[in-house]
């Protein structure tokens, strides 16, 4: 069977290409050796051209599975739309399924519990989600189904992130996110992190680029789970991580400057002018804007930048949906002198 060989390091952006044009062979299993992993491909001639050398290797078949469903297609005849609209805003990270349950259609739990079962069949906690509260942005939750338990760990990019919900902030949506500052990065970068977290930027943008990351957290499950993560993935990260506990409006003020600063900025913080002060290069800032208002977000960076005696550019992505017409967004801001 058709495979190519390439070193572990490597195997998640090959993976990543391989997909992207089509020819990764998802109904087999990767094989690994020490150092390299066989991954499956359809058609060895393109993968030819594209400089890869084939390999022939017994690679075995995945089980068929029946996660082709959606949540969706599993209720679509005992739910109205507008209750699909609710129901299917789910969220897996590691084996708890975290879901939104309205007033509205308690009455129908067991079949959203029945239909996410049949949907992810490895599922040990199902978790109703109600809001972000307090500054350190947990949610609160209520389990509805399964182990009497909020901690797991998920796995993204490549790396492995245990959280316990009940004590941290955790947002898989960001998986995306994540990936892109990763690649945007260079090797040899000095970067930034506030309001680090469980320290899920950090891992990834570690695990893809030999960057030394400067973290800071004010809350102290969150640092201690971070820490543990770095233990977790030692083995697989190529940068550095040094985890610092604090306030970052006491903490960032006393500290050098640095290549790239990341500000996953929670709602209601203004840490624009802490971020831009302490960049040299690049900043990417999270914010939640109105979309009638995404031009004044970049006017105020700009004012901010030259209230600094910065020249910079600014280029604003949504990243996800709020609430209707509110987005959280991106700013890059590329930081010129
Ligand atoms: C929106 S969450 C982002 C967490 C993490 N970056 C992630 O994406 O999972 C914001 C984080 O900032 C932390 N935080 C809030 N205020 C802080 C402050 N003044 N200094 C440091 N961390 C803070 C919270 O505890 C929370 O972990």
């Amino acid at each position: 069977m058709p495979a190519i060989k390439v070193k572990k390091s490597e195997a998640e952006r090959v993976k990543r290409l391989l997909k992207k044009i089509g020819v990764y062979d998802g109904k087999r299993r990767p094989k690994r050796s020490n150092e390299h992993i066989f991954l499956p491909v359809l058609n060895p001639q393109k993968v030819r051209e594209l400089g890869f050398e084939i390999v022939d290797i017994e690679l075995p078949m995945r089980p068929q599975r029946q996660i082709y469903q959606s949540l969706e297609s599993v209720l679509k005849n005992k739910f109205t739309e507008e209750e699909l609209k609710f129901v299917r805003r789910y969220d897996v990270i590691g084996d708890i399924a975290i879901t939104q349950i309205p007033p509205e259609i308690e009455h129908k739990q067991k079949e959203i519990v029945e239909g996410l079962l049949t949907v992810h069949p490895f599922l040990k906690v199902i978790a109703r989600k109600g809001f972000h509260t307090g500054a350190f942005r947990i949610r609160e939750y209520s389990i509805i189904w399964g182990e009497n338990r909020l901690t797991t760990i998920h796995k993204e990019n490549g790396v492995k992130i245990k959280v316990d919900l009940s004590k941290v902030f955790f947002n898989p949506r960001m998986k995306g996110e994540r990936y892109r500052l990763a690649q945007l990065a260079n090797d040899g970068e000095k970067i930034l992190l506030l309001f680090a977290g469980v320290l899920p930027y950090a891992l990834v943008l570690a695990r893809y680029k030999n960057v030394s990351i400067t973290a800071v957290e004010l809350n102290k499950e969150a640092v201690a789970l971070g820490i543990e993560n770095i233990e977790l993935n030692k083995h697989r990260l190529k940068g550095k991580i040094e985890i610092i506990q604090g306030d970052v409006f006491a903490i960032v003020p006393k500290l050098g400057n640095f290549d790239r600063v990341i500000s996953p900025t929670p709602k209601g913080v203004d840490a624009l002018n802490l971020a831009l002060k302490k960049a040299e290069k690049w900043v990417h800032y999270y914010e939640f804007v109105h979309e009638n208002e995404l031009e004044e977000f970049k006017q105020r960076i700009l004012r901010e930048c030259k209230k600094l005696g910065k020249e910079c550019e600014v280029k604003i992505k949504k990243v996800s949906d709020f609430k209707p017409h509110v987005y959280k967004v991106c700013a890059d801001i590329k930081i010129l002198n």
